[in-house]
């Protein structure tokens, strides 16, 4: 979806011309088609559950209201992503609240009756006090687990700040117990942030296991949710990134001109010749990824019980549940930017040329959010060059080959820098040309946006081909006017909605 947006290089301008940037434009049909590749795979391996997007990964209220047309549900993070939740169309039993919770944003919850995945047992009895003195219906609950334990060859597993150490299961138990007036336990859950498919079939394992003592209790569990972490491969190829990788180490070794800013080495060290250190970035390819990784996971052996994790799971009758954020907004958005000059670097840059763009690392922190992928020069089209099919440009290659760049922000700042590594690029882009950073949807479009130097943020929009025009033109709406309805009917609406127009 994103491929063909980045070719339409006279719609990208036109968008960018009316707009200005950095602007960020949204597909909403790639979060429906991600999100029903996950259903896919639960259904492949004939499991009941569902797909539930981690909202924090994206702001956009397009992605939001697409998604809420799909069997897809959602997974929120704070009272903001709630009220949200329910505006975009989604009904509370499509709702589960995670992570740390605030008395309003645990009252509204309750209030409409969305799932807690609780993190142990005194969010478990705030919610319950909370049901009692409202006088609400019971809350449906999820007991966030952590620390699962590896029998046997030990097993490395990340501690998490968050989630009750399986050890203290039996406490909380108690108190789901004594808490049985106000709240209802659905099941247990986990999220872990590691790319580990061993750690998380351990703690899948460890989740089945938990709800075998929970029915030996008496407690009726019927869901394993296990959260996200399902990643994106940024990356075509692995070999681009074992090339990359190698270079990086000859650069930090000092057998090869610098590759970054600084001769920065990401976690990597030259200590009288000798590598030290480690790789700090998340892998820009990954062999398997999104609903692969979760068909994978799902086909493993358990580590201890043997058999394979959905067959646990299916033998049992649990429903699954996932959570994915990253992967759902997979080729979902690009970032746009103006190329304000181009000059030679004199001093840090060692003679290479810097970059200087409309917009700054905080629009766009892509090392933050592991993309490692050079953007694309969507080149101004000339003034005899029609839109042609599609928006695409009609622009003739220019001239210059190849060359390393390092691209600045628009902040009066040092650190301004949209990644530490050199960027290379076809040739030299011109001012006016637009720079288009791919794939920044999940993550990297939202979470460091500010406003310093009062700058605005990006505005966003929501671009899209009516239904079977896989070929066709692009239409685009501001993303607070998107909804899922037939274009015409969402240009009317935009023409009665002035004051959010005015807004955005
Ligand atoms: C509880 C929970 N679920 C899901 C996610 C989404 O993770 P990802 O974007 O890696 O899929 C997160 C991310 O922090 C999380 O904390």
């Amino acid at each position: 979806m994103s491929a063909s947006l980045t070719e339409a290089a006279a719609f990208l301008h036109t968008l960018a011309d009316g707009l200005g940037t950095p602007l960020n434009v949204v597909t909403p049909d790639q979060i429906a088609e991600n999100a029903a590749r996950f259903e896919a795979v639960l259904r492949r391996h004939r499991l009941g559950g569902g797909v539930f997007f981690a909202h924090k990964a994206s702001a956009s209220s397009a992605l939001l209201r697409r998604l809420a047309a799909t069997p897809s549900s959602v997974d929120v993070a704070s009272l903001e992503e709630l009220q949200h939740a329910l505006a975009c169309g989604f009904t509370p039993d499509r709702i589960t609240a995670t992570g740390p919770k605030d008395p309003a944003f645990r009252y509204l919850g309750a209030r409409v009756g969305v799932t807690f995945h609780v993190d142990g047992q005194s969010e478990l009895e705030a919610l319950a006090g909370l049901v009692r003195d409202h006088g609400l219906a019971p809350v449906r609950v999820l007991l966030r687990l952590s620390g699962f334990p590896s029998a046997g060859v030990r097993r490395l597993v990340r501690r998490s700040r968050f989630g009750t150490p399986v050890a203290d299961l039996p406490g909380l138990l108690d108190a789901v117990e004594r808490c049985g007036d106000a709240v209802e336990l659905l099941g247990v859950g986990y999220h872990l942030d590691t790319v580990s498919l061993d750690e998380k079939a351990l703690a899948l394992e460890g989740c089945v296991k938990a709800m075998d003592a929970c029915r030996a209790r008496g407690l009726r569990p019927r869901v394993v949710d296990i959260g996200g972490g399902f990643g994106v491969s940024y990356l075509a190829e692995a070999g681009q990134w074992e090339a990359y990788t190698t270079e990086l180490i000859r650069a930090v070794l000092a057998t090869r001109p610098p590759l970054a800013w600084g001769n920065h080495g990401y976690g990597l060290r030259n200590e009288s010749g000798t590598l030290a250190g480690g790789l700090g970035l998340y892998p820009a390819y990954r062999e398997v990824a999104g609903p692969a990784y979760l068909d994978e996971l799902l086909a493993m052996r358990a580590p201890s019980l043997g058999r394979p994790l959905a067959t646990l799971l299916l033998e049992n009758l649990y429903d699954l549940r996932v959570e994915p954020g990253r992967a759902l907004a997979d080729q979902c958005g690009v970032t746009l930017a103006r190329v304000l000059e181009t000059r030679r670097d004199t001093e840090g840059g060692a003679g290479l040329w810097s970059v200087r763009l409309d917009l700054n690392a905080g629009d766009c922190p892509l090392e933050d959010h592991g993309i490692l992928v050079d953007p694309l020069i969507v080149p101004r089209p000339r003034p005899d060059s029609g839109p042609g099919a599609g928006g695409r440009g009609t622009e003739e290659p220019r001239a210059g080959g190849p060359v390393a760049v390092h691209l600045y922000g628009n902040l009066c700042l040092e650190s301004d820098l949209l990644t530490k590594r050199q960027v290379f690029l076809p040739r030299l882009p011109d001012p006016g040309d637009l720079l288009c950073f791919v794939n920044t949807a999940a993550y990297c479009m939202d979470f460091g946006a500010h406003e310093a130097e009062r700058r605005p943020r990006a505005r966003k929009v929501a671009a899209t081909r009516a239904a079977g025009e896989r070929d066709g033109a692009w239409r685009w709406c501001l993303d607070t006017q998107y909804w899922p309805l037939a274009v015409e009917a969402v240009a009317h609406h935009a023409g009665t909605n002035r004051q959010e127009e005015a807004s955005a």
